[in-house]
């Protein structure tokens, strides 16, 4: 079962304790307007005990004392850099994860995208890219793959690589056929991989219409209109400013009458749009664009 947030406190949190929390607060601030002018990567609106949680979790690995220390090897060393991208970009996810999302989706959108000659698909935040194969596994059965441009991005480049080679553990593959099953899934699951280098390799056929690429949500802009965007398990690091930020710019890349999908813990709550989608499918966090 993957779990969404890591509320784990570090034990480096007794020397949070030492911290007067005001201080601690302009320290990171500090280190995350450094992150984003050295790397471009923009954590500043993030929701603040997430981060915080993150941030002391790569000091006691690295070894270090406070933020500050962290702040100076940052900026000064790209390889601690990239392990904090991977604390900070929480890439947990799982194949036909929410199954009962997979089952509305085959049910209620499928129909609408069959009238469609062309779709394009956009899985934004999609860490190692199971969800992106889930869905591929969808659309093959359907028949829809073959009109389907599907994009699939993170702000991760790591976990990017991981979802372009299509290799996943072996021992998280009786959890994805009981997702699959449960999604209402049409073969046998194992159709669609092979046992190799020590995991399971995923069919070359499910990628060969996605575009895997870098994307920040927060400072790269809308490149293409699409029929479905799905986004899910990210906003609920964001804090409220930047969901709606986010939710524009979906707002803005979304054909009229597409489809947008949330986690689902989300909401549309502080998308400055809300009044303009329909809520598609009862308890999935599924929404049209009607206006
Ligand atoms: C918890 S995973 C969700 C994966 C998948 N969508 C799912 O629901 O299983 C969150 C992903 O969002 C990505 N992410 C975080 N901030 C981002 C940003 N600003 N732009 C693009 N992706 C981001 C992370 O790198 C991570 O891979």
């Amino acid at each position: 079962m993957a779990v969404q947030v890591d509320d784990a406190v570090p034990s480096a949190a007794a020397a949070v304790s030492r911290y007067d929390p005001e201080l601690e607060r302009i320290e990171i601030e500090l280190l995350l307007e450094g992150i984003y002018r050295s790397y471009g990567f923009d954590f500043r609106s993030y929701a603040y005990a997430s981060i915080r949680r993150r941030l002391w979790k790569r000091i006691e690995a690295e070894g270090l004392h406070d933020v500050s220390e962290l702040q100076a090897r940052v900026l000064h060393e790209p390889q601690i850099m990239e392990r904090l991208l991977l604390d900070l970009s929480i890439n947990v996810t799982a194949m036909f994860r929410d199954p009962s999302f997979y089952r509305a989706f085959r049910e209620r959108v499928i129909p609408i995208l069959r009238t469609y000659p062309f779709i394009r698909l956009w899985h934004a935040g999609c860490a190692t890219g199971e969800e992106v194969y889930s869905m591929a596994i969808l659309l093959q059965e359907e028949g829809l793959y073959e009109r389907c441009r599907i994009y699939a991005t993170d702000i991760n480049e790591v976990v990017l690589q991981t979802a372009k080679e299509g290799i996943f553990p072996l021992d998280r593959m009786q959890e994805y056929t009981e997702n699959y099953i449960a999604a209402g899934g049409k073969r046998a699951f194992s159709d669609y991989y092979v046992a190799k280098y020590g995991g399971v390799l995923f069919s070359p056929s499910l990628t060969k219409n996605v575009v895997f690429s870098l994307h920040n949500l927060v400072t790269d802009r809308s490149f293409a209109e699409f029929n479905v965007i799905l986004c899910r398990n990210v906003l609920i690091y964001f804090d409220k400013t930047l969901q709606a930020k986010v939710h524009g710019l979906f707002y803005d890349s979304l054909a009229m009458f597409g489809i947008l999908v949330l986690g689902s813990k989300e909401s549309l709550r502080f998308s400055p749009k809300v009044e303009c989608y329909e809520q598609f499918n009862g308890p999935e966090k599924i929404f049209r664009k009607a206006r």
